[in-house]
């Protein structure tokens, strides 16, 4: 019989095989010094765009002032135990009901975690005889909870209403069958190529069929949207959509998260999410520090007029020096390039050592083979000098990349791996 780990000591995955290449320098980086445009890597000061500090709150003074007094108040413990037995308070539902005022919904419930909280949601919302129709592109929390359904589910093509309305076509077939009843998931931003989900044209289709919509809107909360309300809000759709998701790891930079819907559907969820029944409740610290931010969230829209302004120049600039940031709508900005995973690591390598920029680079699996990602978070907190700079570094790195100078640097990584 076979050891079970025989496996894993035989094959790393298609990202673990880089390890000895890549930790701690491209994948697990420590990145040092208060979270803001400039942030300190192996001792170098980098501009950081790889930061979801989307209204660039983490370190804002006011944002320290009160988390450190509600850690002084608090401490890191209360409330103790699950929110249904003892870790329930006042805070946690005004938090509640000012995030659901915020995003006009009649409810709102808190999660833990946004990767939990989803995956419970969707367990939650589904029974075995339901169907999942989700956008095949979707993030790994929204695979993880149409894991868990015993029931059917359906992909369609990325962000492509046609192959939805295919989809539902099919579901809907099943659904008579089963008796049970449709749930689709789109995200309100798809957080690794910026295009907003296709929400308008997606609740379009609850005319024809009979389906509820549940939306993770992580990148759109904060940054999109008239009040920055989120994907929703900016398509003029939000009271379409049944259940509405956003994390508190983004533009609230901090942890947790929330759902948002009619009362009765929370108030089910309430009784039935697994992630916060049987887990202890989110700590009043970060209750305390979510209240704040919602606050200057709505009061000060100078933080998402100066994001915006950071966008712009960041995504025009890039366009306009020919580099292909497909088809972002968002703050989300990719670059794609042209290269293998060796060449990759080079010309990150030259960003940071040689220009001072840090932004994540995404490879194979997760985008195509060939495909290089540079993905480029802007915040509040960049300023136009960093845009410039970046811009610049961008040109001297594709030029390196056109002439082979990234292929012939990682030859020897790639004869030291035995690869060709
Ligand atoms: C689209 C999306 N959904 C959910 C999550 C998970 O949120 P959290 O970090 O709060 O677990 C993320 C990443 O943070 C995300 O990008």
């Amino acid at each position: 019989m076979k050891d079970l780990f025989e496996k894993i000591y035989k094959d790393k995955g298609p990202l673990g095989k880089w390890a000895s290449q890549a930790e701690g320098y491209f994948v697990f980086p420590k990145l040092e010094g208060p979270i803001s445009n400039r942030m300190k890597f192996q001792g170098k000061d980098v501009i950081t765009w790889s930061i979801n500090d989307y209204l660039g709150l983490a370190n804002h003074p006011e944002v320290r002032k009160v988390d450190a007094q509600a850690a002084a108040d608090y401490g890191s413990a209360y409330p103790m135990g699950a929110r249904m037995m003892s870790g329930h308070t006042d805070l946690h539902e005004q938090l509640q009901n000012e995030l659901a005022s915020f995003v006009s919904k009649e409810a709102a419930y808190l999660l833990n975690f946004g990767y939990q909280g989803m995956v419970s949601t969707i367990d939650a919302l589904v029974s075995k005889d339901d169907i999942i129709v989700y956008d095949v592109d979707a993030h790994a929390c929204i695979i993880d909870g149409v894991r868990l359904h015993m029931g059917k589910r359906f992909t369609y093509k990325h962000n492509d209403v046609e192959s939805l309305e295919k989809n539902l076509e099919r579901a809907t077939k099943m659904a008579e069958q089963t008796g049970g009843g449709i749930l689709v998931i789109s995200e309100g931003v798809f957080g690794m190529r910026g295009e907003q989900g296709r929400l308008k044209e997606i609740v379009t289709l609850k005319k024809k069929f009979n389906f509820r919509l549940f939306v993770d809107d992580a990148h759109g909360f904060g940054t999109l949207g008239a009040t920055g309300a989120g994907a929703g809000e900016e398509q003029g759709v939000q009271d379409d959509i049944d259940v509405y998701f956003a994390t508190f790891a983004k533009s609230l930079a901090s942890t947790g998260a929330f759902i948002a819907g009619d009362k009765e559907i929370i108030d089910y969820l309430k009784y039935n999410l697994r992630s916060q029944m049987f887990a202890k409740s989110l700590q009043m610290q970060l209750v305390v520090g979510a209240l704040k931010r919602l606050e200057m969230l709505k009061t000060m829209p100078e933080l998402k007029a100066k994001l915006w302004e950071n966008v712009n120049a960041l995504q025009s600039g890039l366009k306009e020096r020919g580099f292909d940031i497909g088809t972002t709508q968002s703050c989300v900005t990719p670059v794609y390039l042209k290269g293998s995973i060796p060449e990759a690591m080079a010309l990150v390598r030259d960003l940071r050592e040689n220009h001072g920029i840090f932004c994540s680079i995404v490879v194979y699996p997760v985008i195509p083979k060939g495909l290089i990602l540079l993905r480029l978070i802007p915040t509040s907190s960049h300023t136009l000098q960093d845009v410039e700079e970046t811009l610049a570094a961008f040109e001297a790195i594709r030029e390196r990349l056109e002439n082979g100078t990234y292929k012939r640097l990682s030859a020897s990584v790639m004869a030291a791996m035995g690869e060709s």
